[in-house]
């Protein structure tokens, strides 16, 4: 199995996974939006033929009020290939390239609060913490949580270099640490 970097190529393959995968699905110009605005963000997981098996696609918010941020808009693995590692592999990927080509302090997502998978996934494995409950989020009225991972703690523990490390490093604790309570502390 083989994590690398998504190519414009690759885009209708992870419409596809998605498609396969989750409820929540997107146009063809959204992969192309994401893909065009941030080549570097996006990864997929393919197996031993080349055939693409998982993705995430990932994007940086533009919100300037807010230290530099990214956002996984999607991530999912084909059935046959689930815990093997790889979205925990996929979302490292594009979190270490956030902080090398963005210097983003922190990441986000919404996950549904029934998923019990992912919720596993990004609050045990990835240490992402819930930033608020966001209700009727879904389509189906399901609510969503809101949740950052650190990526300063991340930089720190894999010895990463940042795009700029003087603004980097400067004033942690990260915005990604307040929750909605304490947001202006
Ligand atoms: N139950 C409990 N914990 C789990 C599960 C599960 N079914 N799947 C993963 N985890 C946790 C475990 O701690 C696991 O470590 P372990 O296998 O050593 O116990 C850890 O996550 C890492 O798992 P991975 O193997 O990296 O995860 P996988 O490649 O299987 O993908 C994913 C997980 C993406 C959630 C997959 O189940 C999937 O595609 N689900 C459908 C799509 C989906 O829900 N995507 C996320 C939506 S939210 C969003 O897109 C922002």
């Amino acid at each position: 199995m083989n994590i690398r970097c998504a190519k414009p190529c690759d885009l209708m393959n992870m419409q596809h996974c998605n498609l396969l995968c989750l409820p929540e699905n997107y146009q063809m110009k959204y992969y192309f939006y994401h893909g065009l605005s941030w080549p570097q963000l996006s990864y997929v997981a393919e197996d031993e033929s080349g055939s693409i098996v998982g993705y995430v696609l990932a994007k940086m918010e533009e919100d300037s009020d807010d230290d530099p941020h990214g956002h996984i808009t999607s991530l999912a693995v084909k059935r046959s290939h689930r815990r093997l590692g790889l979205a925990q592999k996929l979302m490292d990927q594009s979190s270490r390239a956030m902080i090398e080509c963005f210097n983003a302090k922190y990441v986000s997502l919404h996950v549904r609060k029934s998923n019990r998978a992912a919720l596993h996934l990004y609050a045990n494995t990835l240490r992402f913490q819930i930033n608020e409950i966001e209700p009727k989020y879904y389509a189906d009225g399901e609510d969503a949580y809101a949740m950052k991972r650190d990526l300063v703690d991340f930089a720190k523990m894999h010895s990463l270099k940042p795009a700029e490390p003087n603004t980097f490093w400067d004033s942690h604790k990260t915005s990604s640490n307040k929750t909605k309570d304490n947001k202006d502390e």
